[in-house]
């Protein structure tokens, strides 16, 4: 009986032909990469929900009309799925040129060169940002926050971070965010991170696929507690000032005279 249950609850899809037995509602794109088909995706990212805005990845399906994201796109038994087409390829091209209009042209200055989803992308679907108007956002690079660095010139608005932070972890500190004409990932009222309940946990960096929310620490010899910690990590005695806060406040003023026992005492 749970052989045939486990049965019910699967689907016999083809995608470009290669018949492939998947779980019935699994979104197409990664029934496709599980399978070593690969279609371009940007927005989607398999911890997060999908949200199809992107249009990388496109795809046919025998019987319907148009072309679909195959990223929202569920599984269904009998399904006939095409991946490759001229048709697609020139869809492909034209919503990544779409993206690229906003994007720093050059990027070999960008800190994530040859590490970034984006460059990938160019170099598979291979636009033609030449008979477009670029256009510059406009936008200053955002240093003045712990351990991260927000660079919104690079953003494509993928989505990734937004729903990091709000659907994965639940914070729900970064939004989109309007700046006359151009839209952009950032908190309420621009507050630092660091003023808006932020946790630091570096989601939003994992998951952008671009140079626009990047590490701080990469590269450098500082530890994400010195950075949180400043007071310890600057302090020129090396003295452990939160410790030393504790201390006083529990009235334990002997240990927090003498900065050495606040290291012995853990
Ligand atoms: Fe599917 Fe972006 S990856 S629409």
């Amino acid at each position: 009986k749970d052989v045939i249950t486990a049965r019910l609850n699967m689907a016999v899809i083809t995608i470009d032909g290669k018949k492939l037995e998947v779980p019935d509602n699994k979104n197409v794109l990664e029934c496709a990469l599980d399978a070593g088909i690969y279609i371009p995706h940007l927005c989607h990212h398999k911890d997060l929900n999908p949200l199809g805005s992107c249009r990388m990845c496109i795809v046919e399906v025998n019987g319907q009309d148009g072309v679909m994201a195959s990223c929202t796109l569920e599984a269904k038994d009998g399904m006939v799925i095409t991946t490759k087409s001229q048709k697609l390829d020139q869809l492909r091209r034209l919503a990544l040129e779409l993206l690229l209009a906003g994007h720093p042209e050059d990027c070999s200055t960008c800190p994530k060169y040859g590490n970034c989803e984006l460059q990938m992308l160019i170099q598979y679907i291979g636009p033609k940002t030449g008979r477009l108007k670029m256009r510059t956002k406009g936008f200053s690079e955002n240093e003045k926050n712990p351990l991260i660095i927000h660079d919104m010139n690079r953003c494509v608005l993928c989505g990734r971070c937004v729903r990091a932070c709000n659907e994965l972890r639940g914070v729900k500190v970064l939004h989109y965010q309007k700046k006359e004409m151009e839209t952009y990932v950032g908190t309420l009222h621009d507050r630092l991170l660091k003023d808006s309940d932020c946790r630091f946990c570096q989601a939003c960096v994992e998951v952008c696929p671009t140079g626009t929310i990047r590490d701080k620490l990469i590269n450098t010899d500082e530890t994400k507690e010195d950075a949180v910690v400043p007071c310890r990590h600057a302090c020129p005695a090396h003295t452990d000032i939160p410790r030393y806060i504790r201390y006083v406040r529990s009235g334990n003023y002997d240990a927090g005279t003498f900065p050495a026992d606040m290291y012995l005492e853990g």
